[in-house]
């Protein structure tokens, strides 16, 4: 994560602050405005130019000249950190021909068969959930306490690490210790420490697992993996462990926030809400008007330059990290009309929630298969779900990359 920055004398433009993490967009719609393509420090202090125009967010992302192979920037005799070096050689740091090549051997694992064939078991695991919430919200109210529940917690993260983890074929006995790992790997933005515990135990679970799969194949993702990398030399062991640390940690971190933004979305724009109640059939729909709005990720991952690159009429400088603001595109209005308002009728194609290009998310079937399950069943069963808290209360994580909630307070009836 921008671990390598160039140092340039390109001045700087936009130091956002910390409340750039409770209102993104806000800094956003100005960025659009007044410097669409432009040099910033973000509120962790990383440097990077940011575009924000959907037109230009668009173009960038399809660009070659934007690279991600961060080896190319780092000094001549840097060595990655063992762990790290494990981990990180996958899909998001890989550019062509060493991209083409990992993305086709994991599109040959990750098959439209699998995601489908995953209906019943995410319907299976939302149900299990939603079961549970209610009984323990039951309890509660006979107990005589508070009859609220805390809807991340308690779903919008179980459901996806939960489905991701079948997915790979991660034993369910193991995926209690899995989730408390990945958590660790995702929170740990700027510390070290934690990060480096809790992949190294990733890295060491991954490779017994492979080991074991590999002795043992079944009808899951690790082994159509190794299947795929033994019947030819293009899958090293070190890919292998890194692209099942990238599907487990892009896998459910945001899904989460596609489910608990989604949700407080819906709950904070009642007439939509009412409106999807009343029609079902809007849902696939909505699901990608909800990823429109809410934006699980404020923008793509890293990117740079090693040459100049013009994007939106300014050029960038050689040696320059460069990250396309997809939520600030989903609210252009220029592309998406009155785009700051939810309208579960709109078509949101051409949103770029998901990317855009050669990284396009490799998992956007699977997300909007969990997000039509989750709010489907949520609507259903708890038609007088209320947000329990006033939505201006609501903390969002300090995560640059990330926008998520940190809790989701509701109450079920
Ligand atoms: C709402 C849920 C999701 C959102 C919003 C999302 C978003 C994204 C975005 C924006 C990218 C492109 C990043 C870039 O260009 O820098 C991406 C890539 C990727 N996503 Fe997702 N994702 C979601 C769910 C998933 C799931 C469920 C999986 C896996 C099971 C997954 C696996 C991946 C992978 C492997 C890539 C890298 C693809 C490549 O570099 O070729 N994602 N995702």
């Amino acid at each position: 994560m921008l671990a390598v920055v160039a140092d340039t004398e390109v001045p700087l433009a936009g130091q956002l602050g910390a409340d750039f993490y409770q209102n993104p967009l806000a800094y956003f719609a100005r960025m659009r405005d007044e410097g669409p393509v432009t040099p910033a420090v973000l509120p962790n202090g990383q440097r990077a130019w940011l575009v924000t125009r959907y037109a230009d967010v668009r173009a960038a992302l399809a660009d070659p000249r934007l690279h991600k192979d961060w080896r190319k920037m780092a000094p001549p005799d840097w060595e990655p950190d063992p762990v790290n070096g494990y981990l990180s050689v996958h899909l998001l740091n890989a550019d062509p021909p060493d991209h083409t090549r990992l993305r086709k051997l994991v599109t040959k694992a990750f098959t439209a068969r699998r995601v489908a064939g995953l209906r019943p078991r995410v319907e299976a695991i939302t149900a299990t959930l939603l079961d549970a919430i209610e009984a323990r919200v039951a309890v509660l109210q006979e107990t005589g306490g508070e009859d609220t529940v805390d809807l991340l917690d308690s779903f919008a993260f179980p459901l996806p690490v939960t489905v991701i983890c079948e997915l790979l074929g991660i034993p369910a006995k193991d995926q209690d210790e899995f989730r408390a790992w990945s958590n660790a790997v995702v929170a740990s933005e700027g510390e070290p420490g934690s990060f480096r515990a809790a992949g190294l135990a990733m890295f060491n679970y991954f490779t017994s697992l492979v080991a074991a799969k590999r002795a043992n194949p079944a009808d899951d993702m690790v082994s159509a993996l190794i299947a795929a990398s033994d019947s030819g030399d293009s899958l090293d062991e070190r890919e292998l462990i890194s692209m099942l640390f990238l599907l487990l940690i892009a896998g459910h971190e945001t899904t989460t926030n596609l489910i608990a933004s989604g949700a407080l979305a819906l709950l904070t724009n009642p007439a939509e809400l009412a409106r999807l109640r009343s029609d079902p059939a809007l849902l696939p729909g909505a699901v990608d008007e909800l990823l429109r709005f809410v934006n699980p990720l404020n923008h793509a991952t890293e990117r740079f330059t090693l040459e100049p690159v013009e994007i939106g009429g300014v050029t960038i400088p050689a040696r320059e990290w460069v990250l396309c603001a997809t939520a600030s595109a989903n609210h252009d209005d220029g592309r998406f009309p009155a785009a700051d308002q939810l309208d579960v009728g709109r078509d949101a194609g051409g949103h770029v929630a998901f990317g855009h290009g050669i990284h396009y998310c490799l998992g956007a079937p699977l997300a909007r298969l969990e997000g039509e399950v989750a709010f489907g069943a949520l609507l259903s069963r708890f038609p007088s779900l209320s947000l329990a808290v006033d939505p201006s209360s609501l903390r969002w994580r300090h995560s640059s990359l990330i926008h998520g909630l940190e809790t989701l307070p509701v109450r079920l009836r």
